[in-house]
């Protein structure tokens, strides 16, 4: 069992598959990139594998997460998940994409034991997708949410941060849109995660400013009262049902005290939180031929550092060195 030092059990275990990206959002790195693991550094798929087996069969972790950067860049994915899923017991399995490249993958991915899709989109504007991302790829993500729709990677769940002066005011049109569509919308407070270090708490929108600015359109009613659990979304059904929204207001209303997370870097680190300032290595473990159980006394370890909390609010808090796209968003 993973346990930290306030009891808390983390069994869903997030999995950076590698830093790279093929987009540029604004909130997360600069036009020009970033300097990106090299391989030797990144652990490879039998590495992977062997260590969501010892999370899974040594841990207790029940759930498998693949982020990156994006995920659907590795070569390996289709088979990393194959091989996961043959674990005993299975353990749950979805995807923090892009959504660039699922209509290729998203049928392949089904097959091999991938349970659903996370699919990041802030706007249903081309030209703003663009200034957004950086990217002329609006509509390579729209397919692809598509196509993991008819893959059955179910429910598709949709990321969108909103900027000030950018697409702050849509977020009465993609809920219209994710329910026509049949997608579950969430929306996420930006975080002081970017590379750039641009984040300014009074710049930022609100999950109070999106709920106001939803609430010109639709009825909201807060989902069954202490359902949230260690879920980050806060859900609000919509105009009475069935259909729901979610808000991730990791920095407004943070669900710290009931996180169940612990991380995996691209490059073998465990972190037990975003904003978290350590990190152990079991790549070092890995490659020194330790045993199974060696690794996953280091990975129990690693747990009791974990913090109460981000420490957002603290007076002296530092960002992470690591951007969100080489953590694993
Ligand atoms: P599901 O609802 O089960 O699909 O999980 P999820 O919402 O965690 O999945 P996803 O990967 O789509 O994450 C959405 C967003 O939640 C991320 O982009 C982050 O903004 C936020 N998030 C995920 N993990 C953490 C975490 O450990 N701490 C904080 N503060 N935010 C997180
Ligand atoms: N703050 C909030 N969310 C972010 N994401 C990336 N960077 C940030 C940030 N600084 C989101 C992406 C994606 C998810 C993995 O994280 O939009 O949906
Ligand atoms: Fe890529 Fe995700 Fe960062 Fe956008 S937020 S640049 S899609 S890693």
């Amino acid at each position: 069992m993973l346990i930290d030092t306030y009891g808390r059990v983390a069994t869903d275990l997030r999995v950076s598959l590698t830093d790279r990206c093929n987009l540029r959002c604004t909130y997360c790195m600069p036009e020009e990139g970033l300097r990106w693991l090299a391989k030797p550094d990144l652990l490879t798929d039998d590495e992977i594998v062997r260590l969501i087996r010892i999370a899974v069969t040594e841990l207790g972790v029940t759930e498998v997460r693949f982020t990156g950067g994006e995920p659907l860049l590795r070569p390996g994915l289709v088979g990393i998940v194959e091989r996961c899923a043959a674990l005993e017991p299975r353990p749950r399995m979805s995807l923090t994409t892009n959504g660039i490249g699922l209509k290729r993958t998203a049928t392949a991915l089904k097959a091999a034991g991938l349970d659903r899709v996370n699919v990041s989109l802030d706007t249903l504007r081309p030209d703003v997708f663009k200034t957004l991302t950086r990217r002329d790829r609006h509509q390579d993500v729209l397919d692809g949410m598509a196509a993991a729709r008819e893959a059955g990677l179910t429910p598709v769940k949709v990321n969108a941060v909103l900027m000030p002066g950018l697409n702050e005011d849509e977020a009465p049109d993609l809920l219209a849109w994710a329910i026509e569509q049949g997608y579950e919308l969430r929306f996420i407070e930006q975080m002081p995660l970017d590379a750039q270090h641009g984040w300014k708490r009074d710049g930022m929108i609100t999950a109070g400013d999106i709920l106001e600015s939803l609430r010109t359109r639709f009825d909201l009613a807060p989902e069954g009262a202490g359902e949230r659990g260690s879920a980050p979304a806060e859900r609000w059904t919509v105009d009475g049902g069935p259909h729901t929204v979610g808000v991730i207001a990791s920095v407004t209303r943070p669900f710290c005290r009931a996180c169940d997370r612990t991380r995996l870097t691209a490059d073998g680190q465990v972190r037990t939180c975003l904003f978290a300032t350590e990190e152990t290595d079991l790549r070092a473990a890995l490659r020194s031929d330790a045993g199974d159980e060696a690794v996953a006394e280091l990975w129990r370890k690693a747990m009791w550092g974990k913090k109460a909390g981000s420490g957002l609010d603290d007076p002296g808090f530092l960002q992470p060195d690591r951007p969100m796209s080489a953590i694993g968003g």
